[in-house]
């Protein structure tokens, strides 16, 4: 064979991966291979492959006899949207996407170019975890991952979308990543499988149940989305990376925007009579938002709370916003949580804050007290606290007792603090307040009950409003619904060049 020919037997061997069985068997699952999911992921001719011929160094088990070029990783970059992208998707027809020694090489080496080039890191997982003849050096190269996960977070995006089994080690450089995605009913993830589960816990469990995506989209809040199938999954990631910028230093891409008449009069009418009531405020961000910008975050964990990215005259917002409908929109341990990690991303990555506050406290109870609502709430707290990014706040009913210092107080550093007239901003509830502070007038008034009530009304008039804030410049201006997006745009535009910095320190200590 001439050299020519050569390097093309070469390359096409490569492309053949496990061979034609197994491709067929990877499509009867419902599943695409891996370089069929970069073709979707990535803009068409933009992939360029690097360690196209690695293959394994094991010599145990006959393994010296199975080579496969690539090693069960498809590794390299390319363009999304035309923004430089680096990828690594791995191969399940290749020893299960097993991961090797050289597979972990590969990598590596892409996310130290991602790293060195500021740009993001997409890996579409879908492996049997760690490559089982070849011992520890698999474990080492698990190790190796998660170290350049770790010292990339906060650096460049690192998004994992999850497209089969993702089981043992492998969990965990996607936990460590920014977001993850799962494809419902072909993928999981779990630290040990049903087996290992019944063995110790006795618990019949399957893997679907264990580690699916409704799983963990609902129950461990593990999975930002659940997918309905892959497409689906990989357009995801390209619209999530739309409002990222490349890295630590850039903005996101500002979008084409032509300014028009931002009133949203809708808005005026959004808040019900009875402060009691719910409302959805998925209506009022999108009312806010620029038209079908809004997308999502976490949307099925922790209700209470709602996170996702917008645009707001064409620039990347990130929007945290308590949501009245689900348990009136109460802070509780994983509303927190997930709050706290979104707002750290945006921070990370100059991405500007809205936070949208309808809020009647933090949820009482023993569950919550003795699961930590304590260090847990904190976790919101320090994150808005610390974040540097443009903060602006919209008060638009309730901001009660410490809930109001943690959504994004004044006091906290938000840059802009708006609030509606039908803001209550107190230290608790008027029935509540009013047991307390007139406990012995009412329990020596004839009628109990009507002197309750007349104390609740005095309560009400004095503090379920915005102006007892407003007076002190705890809130900047008390504003119609309608006016808010003309107002935050105005706002986010007047903020674009903030610059603030944090006392000189290795790092804070977030209450984990
Ligand atoms: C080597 C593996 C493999 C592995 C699968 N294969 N997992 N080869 N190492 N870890 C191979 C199989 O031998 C098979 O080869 C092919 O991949 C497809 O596997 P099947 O079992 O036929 O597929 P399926 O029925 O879809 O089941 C997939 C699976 C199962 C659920 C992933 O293979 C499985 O349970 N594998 C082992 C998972 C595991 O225990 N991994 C180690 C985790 S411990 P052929 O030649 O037939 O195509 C770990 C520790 C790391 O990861 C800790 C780091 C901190």
């Amino acid at each position: 064979m001439d050299k020519i020919a050569l390097l093309k037997h070469k390359n096409e061997e490569a492309l053949k991966g496990g061979g034609d069985k197994r491709i067929e068997a990877q499509h009867k699952k419902g599943k695409l291979t891996a370089r069929e999911r970069l073709q979707i992921l990535l803009d068409e001719g933009s992939f360029e492959e690097i360690g196209k011929m690695v293959t394994h160094r094991c010599k145990d088990f006959g393994m010296e006899q199975e080579i496969y070029p690539g090693d069960g990783v498809v590794t390299g970059y390319g363009t999304i949207n035309g923004r430089l992208t680096y990828v690594y998707s791995q191969d399940f027809t290749v020893f299960g996407g097993s991961l090797s020694e050289t597979h972990a090489e590969k990598i590596v080496k892409i996310m130290e170019l991602a790293m060195q080039n500021g740009a993001p890191v997409i890996g579409l997982n879908d492996s049997g975890g760690a490559r089982i003849q070849e011992g520890v050096v698999s474990l080492g190269g698990y190790a190796d991952i998660f170290y350049r996960n770790v010292r990339a977070s906060g650096v460049v995006p690192q998004i994992s979308a999850i497209m089969g089994p993702c089981a043992g080690g492998a969990v965990y450089s996607p936990a460590i990543t920014d977001f993850i995605l799962m494809v419902e009913h072909t993928s999981y993830m779990f630290v040990t499988g049903p087996n290992v589960v019944k063995t110790v816990t006795h618990e019949n469990v399957t893997s679907e149940e264990l580690g699916g995506a409704h799983t963990h989209a609902t129950k461990s809040g593990v999975t930002h989305f659940a997918c309905a199938n892959e497409v689906e999954c990989i357009q995801q990631i390209k619209r999530l990376l739309s409002y990222m910028p490349q890295n630590c230093e850039e903005d996101a891409p500002v979008y084409a925007y032509e300014a028009k008449d931002e009133s949203r009069p809708k808005l005026n009418d959004i808040i019900p009579a009875n402060p009691n009531q719910p409302y959805d405020i998925k209506e009022v961000i999108e009312e806010l938002a620029d038209a079908n910008s809004f997308t999502e975050v976490h949307k099925d964990f922790a209700e209470n709370i709602v996170v996702g990215f917008a645009r707001l005259g064409g620039r990347s917002i990130g929007v945290v916003a308590n949501q009245p409908s689900y348990l009136a929109g109460v802070l509780d341990i994983n509303s927190s949580k997930k709050g706290a990690r979104f707002v750290r991303f945006c921070d990370a990555f100059n991405i500007p804050l809205l936070v949208i506050v309808d809020v009647p406290g933090f949820l009482p109870g023993t569950d919550q007290e003795w699961h930590g609502i304590i260090i847990n709430g904190a976790k919101l707290l320090y994150a808005l606290s610390e974040a540097t990014v443009p903060k602006v706040t919209v008060i638009t009913r309730k901001a009660y007792g410490g809930a109001y210092d943690v959504m994004n107080s004044k006091h906290i550093g938000a840059d802009l603090n708006y609030a509606w007239p039908t803001a209550e901003i107190a230290v608790m509830g008027a029935k509540g307040a009013a047991e307390i502070i007139f406990k012995k007038e009412i329990s020596e008034a004839a009628d109990h009950e009507a002197k309750l009530k007349e104390k609740e009304t005095e309560y009400i008039d004095k503090f379920a409003n915005p102006y007892g804030a407003a007076a002190r410049g705890f809130i900047d201006e008390v504003i119609m619904p309608d006016e808010t997006r003309s107002k935050l745009i105005k706002g986010f535009k007047m903020l674009e060049n903030k610059v603030a910095s944090m006392p000189k320190r290795k790092h804070g200590n977030i209450p984990l």
